[in-house]
C-alpha cells in the first residue's frame, strides 16, 4: 500500500516520530501546511501526525476539508503531547478535535518533549500564564496533563521513544492482511 505521513511539528518531537515511522514504512512525508488534494488522492494510507498545542491537533482542518476523499482510504492520526497518557484526557482531546465526519478516524497518543527555552516568545508567555493559573488551582483538582506541565516547568525533558510507535505499526501491519 502506498502511504503518506502529513505532519505538523513546531518543536521537533512529532518530526522525530514521523522520521522513525517513515523509515519503517517507507511512506512519503509532507508537512501538512504544504499538503494538497493530490496527497490524499494518490495514496491508500494517510497518516496525520501533529503536536498538541493548547488542546488542539494541527492539520485536522486539512482532513476535514477533504473528508469526502478520505472515505475509501485508510486514515489514522497520531498526536504528540507533553502529558503522560490518560484515557479520560485523551477522550476529551478527541471529542474536541475530531468531530462529525472525522470521529471514526483511529487516533493514537505519543509522548513528546518539553523545552520552554526553545519556545517562541508567545508560546513561552502562554505557558507561563497557564502555570500562574494552575498554581491557584487546588492540587487534587489538577488534570493529569496540567500536573505534568507543572512538573516539567523550566526543565528540558524529552520523552520521545521509538517504542511508543508499536501500536501504530501493529495497526498498519493489520491493514495489509
Ligand atoms: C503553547 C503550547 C501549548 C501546549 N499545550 C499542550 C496541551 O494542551 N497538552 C499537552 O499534552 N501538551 C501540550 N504542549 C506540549 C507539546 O504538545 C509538546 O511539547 C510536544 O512535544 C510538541 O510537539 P512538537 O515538538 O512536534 O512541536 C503544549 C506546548 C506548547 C508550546
Amino acid at each position: 500500500m502506498k502511504g503518506i505521513i502529513l505532519y505538523f511539528s513546531k518543536y521537533g518531537a512529532t518530526k522525530k516520530y514521523v522520521d522513525w515511522l517513515s523509515k519503517s514504512t517507507n511512506f512519503d512525508v509532507v508537512p501538512v501546511k504544504k499538503a494538497k488534494k493530490s496527497h490524499i488522492k494518490d495514496y491508500d494510507v494517510i497518516i496525520l501526525g501533529s503536536g498538541i498545542y493548547a488542546s488542539g491537533i494541527k492539520g485536522v482542518k486539512f482532513l476535514r476539508k477533504h473528508a469526502k476523499l478520505l472515505s475509501d482510504k485508510k486514515v489514522l492520526i497520531f498526536c504528540v503531547g507533553a502529558s503522560p497518557f490518560d484515557e479520560k484526557a485523551f477522550q476529551t482531546l478527541k471529542d474536541h478535535n475530531l468531530k462529525d465526519d472525522l470521529k471514526h478516524i483511529p487516533c493514537f497518543y505519543l509522548r513528546g518533549a518539553w523545552n520552554m527555552d526553545k519556545m517562541t516568545f508567545i508560546d513561552r508567555t502562554l505557558c507561563k500564564l497557564l502555570f500562574k493559573m494552575l498554581a491557584k488551582k487546588e492540587k487534587d483538582k489538577l488534570e493529569v496533563w496540567e500536573k505534568a506541565l507543572l512538573a516539567a516547568g523550566n526543565r528540558v525533558v524529552d520523552w520521545t521513544n521509538e517504542r511508543y510507535l508499536a501500536p501504530i505499526t501493529k495497526y498498519l501491519a493489520n491493514l495489509n492482511q
